[in-house]
């Protein structure tokens, strides 16, 4: 393969200060591990939903899982397929795990979640369901021609379904989910993206109930997600609403940041709970006819 062009400098240390002072819960903090107050806060809130909200009755039914889903172990794993991701998390995603991809716009997040769905309906034979809450779903499938997925084959074969949801209507976005993953059989799912319900959803604690209710209804419904959300470029907090990474098992960043004088893409794993994963930061690439290319065995120096 030709050598790629970024510039890969085998460095002990990352100089990504501002993110380290965000109090993030520790990548491999055991479930059994005292739980911070913040997590506490989460879960209490999401019990509040289940108790106060529209979806409860939704959410709360049996949800008989479309194939069996195994508790979450070190054994099971969902892979990306992504070439370089599995790697960095230790074989793949847990199991009904969800997963939040995030970055500035264009570092690839749905590229990332594109490739997640596709790989698991053409190398595992998952079916997958694609909401998008931002960019029509026509677009989407077109650009991914560039990689060579076809992504029309597959939702002919039953594969994959992509779902454009207009986010003024969000009362009936858990029953829009839910039904499309029941309808389907889908083991694999992308939210993207999460922060598009920002634009439409003003008011916040609403925001942050939504957010906690779609985690919620996916965990029931013990798929494999991939959640996306956009950082702002000067944004120090791992998501737009700084709620996403709580409610999020595992977190992918990407960053597009300037080495010298050109800009250099790089990802961390910043958290991944109930397993061992990646600490470092590692470059990688978009590359036509294949994707998203992460190389785990070289790191990445970023200046900021
Ligand atoms: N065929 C291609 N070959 C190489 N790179 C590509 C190709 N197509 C897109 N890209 C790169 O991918 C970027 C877009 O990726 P993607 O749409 O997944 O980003 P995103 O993080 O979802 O952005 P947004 O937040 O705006 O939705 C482009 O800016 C470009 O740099
Ligand atoms: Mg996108």
């Amino acid at each position: 393969m030709a050598k790629p062009s970024f510039i890969i400098f085998h460095m002990p240390k990352l100089y990504i200060e501002p993110l380290k002072s965000i109090n993030m819960p520790k990548a491999s903090t055991p479930k059994t591990k005292k739980k911070s107050s913040k997590t506490e806060d989460v879960e209490k809130a999401l019990e509040e939903s289940i108790t106060t909200s529209k979806v409860t009755k939704t959410v709360a039914k049996p949800v008989k899982a479309t194939k069996p889903v195994s508790k979450p172990s070190s054994d099971v794993r969902v892979p990306t397929g992504i070439e370089g991701v599995d790697e960095l998390v230790n074989g793949g995603l847990l199991p009904g795990s969800l997963t939040l991809v995030t970055g500035t716009t264009g570092t690839g997040k749905t590229i990332f979640s594109s490739q997640f769905l596709y790989n698991g309906a053409t190398k595992y034979n998952e079916k997958g369901v694609y909401v998008s809450f931002e960019e029509p779903t026509d677009n989407i499938k077109e650009h991914a021609k560039k990689f060579g997925w076809d992504f029309a084959d597959l939702e002919k074969k039953g594969m994959i379904k992509f779902v454009r949801y207009d986010p003024y209507h969000i009362e009936d976005v858990y029953e829009l989910i839910e039904s499309q993953i029941k309808q389907l059989g889908a083991t694999r799912v992308v939210i993207d993206s999460i922060s598009a319900l920002g634009l439409y959803v003003r008011d916040s604690p609403e925001l942050r109930r939504m957010i906690f209710n779609i985690a919620l209804l996916l965990r029931k419904l013990k798929v494999t997600t991939i959640l996306t959300s956009e950082i702002l470029p000067d944004q120090k907090a791992l998501s737009r609403f700084g709620v996403e990474e709580f409610v999020a098992d595992g977190i992918i960043v990407l960053y597009y940041l300037r080495t010298d004088s050109q800009y250099s893409r790089s990802t961390t794993v910043w958290k991944m709970r109930g397993t061992e994963h990646s600490h470092k930061l590692h470059p990688y690439l978009i590359q036509s006819g294949k994707g998203i290319v992460v190389y785990p065995k070289e790191e990445a120096f970023i200046k900021m």
